[in-house]
């Protein structure tokens, strides 16, 4: 197979073409449209000069899957198109892009700051692993007030990290703000930006620095496999702060030659990233695996859109539902974040939010149980409709003070829209809605 990409992938293609063939190869040797599963744990040298050469990097190729496989670089590049990068890495995961990308920044002895409403996984993750490795979390309660971010600001600040859309509460941020804060304290800013898709938001273009997903969501979008992707913007300039990042501005520890700034210029995170991080501490993505997510990025806008469009549909008709207290979705006119929606988002807010019922655990055990179209599941970003207590699941190890403090509440009940038709998830929900209400009149009566 060529190593040469064919010409698509430029900036002169629209994301749906991009989203099909971007970073995609030829010459497989028989012709192959579809990209090849090329599941081989390591790569032939021809000679002794060959191997040499290869471990060098002088010719590009390949040495060993847990370094680089021809089939996950198609979708890496097909990321990077879709980002607005300069590079991708693939990852076994979600939680493993987050944690190969900190750990390429961040070192014992670091601080970084990351705003308080988070996927759980991500904030246990920081809170309970990152502080075993001497790294430092703080959580900034609200990401809208600048003076919070320079007031828990240190010197061993190294990073800020933060979600596009928050799991599960879509409680925005302003890019602009946050971004523009990580600039003036001279840290990059890492976005989980799972919940929007490059379809919905580029981080990069936002003032981000590096972009990590949950490719097992909407990515691959069919609930098959997990995977989880890094990209990095190529913009955030190490080299001007050589005391606080030396990994990119010094040589390898042990090792001679140049650093990796000075190897690999704009690509210096990602090269890092994949050859020091991941391809040492091993989370390296299945090519059976990126082939599942290839496919699924072949229909991302053709999906995403249609979540996104269902989504609203589905929020503004539970919205009008008297049991349903409040509805966390951004694109509905009467959301607190909907002019931060409409500045971010504008070909649609997600399809992943919550609501709360009134009547707390009960009436939300009554709607879970009886809804027969959604899949009771912990995940989202599937074609399928996916219906979730966050309070007894993803945050039943939180306290329930924190839960309160969170908007966490009993009656919180977590949706994620598929691509299933509008009325008929809508059906669903009005019987499940039905049974909440013929359970209270039972109550009443007993
Ligand atoms: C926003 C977000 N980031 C990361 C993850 C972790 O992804 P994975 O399950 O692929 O490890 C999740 C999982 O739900 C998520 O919602």
């Amino acid at each position: 197979m060529t190593s040469t990409p064919l010409p698509f992938g430029s900036e002169h293609f629209g994301f749906d073409t991009d989203q099909v063939h971007a970073g995609e190869r030829i010459g497989d040797g028989y012709g192959a449209r579809v990209t090849p599963i090329f599941l081989t744990a390591g790569f032939v040298f021809d000679s002794f000069d060959h191997a040499r050469d290869r471990f060098a990097g002088h010719d590009g190729a390949w040495t060993y899957s847990r370094v680089g496989n021809p089939t996950n670089v198609v979708v890496e590049d097909r990321l990077t198109a879709l980002e607005h990068g300069v590079g991708s890495l693939l990852v076994g995961s979600g939680q493993a892009a987050i944690t190969v990308a900190m750990l390429g920044i961040l070192k014992a002895g670091d601080h970084f700051l990351a705003t308080q409403s988070l996927y759980e996984g991500t904030k246990t993750l920081f809170r309970e692993n990152f502080v075993r490795f001497g790294i430092e979390v703080e959580f900034v309660d609200d990401p809208h007030d600048l003076a919070e971010w320079h007031r828990r600001l240190r010197p061993s600040t190294r990073a800020v990290f933060a979600e596009s859309i928050p799991n599960p509460k879509n409680d925005l941020i302003d890019f602009d703000l946050v971004a523009g804060f990580a600039r003036d304290a001279g840290v990059p800013f890492i976005v989980d930006s799972t919940a929007a898709t490059p379809y919905l938001l580029r981080p990069l273009d936002h003032g981000a620095s590096v972009v990590v997903h949950s490719a097992s969501k909407f990515l691959s979008g069919h609930g098959a496999s997990l995977a989880g992707v890094i990209v990095d913007g190529g913009t955030f300039e190490w080299a001007r702060y050589p005391q606080k990042f030396p990994q990119f501005s010094a040589p390898l520890a042990g090792q001679e030659g140049d650093s990796m700034v000075t190897r690999f210029g704009r690509r210096a995170f990602i090269e890092y990233a994949r050859t020091v991080i991941a391809a040492r501490l091993g989370p390296v993505l299945s090519p059976v695996n990126a082939f599942l997510l290839l496919q699924g990025l072949e229909t991302l806008s053709l999906r995403v859109e249609r979540h996104s469009r269902t989504a609203l549909a589905v929020a503004e008709w539970l919205e009008k539902q008297p049991e349903v207290e409040s509805v966390d979705y951004p694109g509905l006119a009467s959301s607190p974040h909907r002019a931060l929606a409409e500045r971010y988002l504008p070909r649609g807010a997600g399809s992943v939010f919550g609501f709360t019922l009134a009547g707390g655990i009960d009436d939300a055990r009554t709607l879970i149980d009886s809804v027969e179209l959604f899949s009771r599941m912990t995940h989202m970003g599937d074609v399928r409709s996916m219906i979730l207590h966050p309070g007894t699941t993803s945050h039943a190890q939180v306290s329930a003070a924190d839960r309160a403090r969170f908007g966490i509440d009993d009656g919180l009940v977590r949706l994620s829209v598929g691509i299933e038709d509008e009325a008929d998830l809508i059906a669903d929900l009005d019987r499940a809605f039905a049974a909440v209400r013929a359970s209270r009149v039972l109550a009443a009566t007993v």
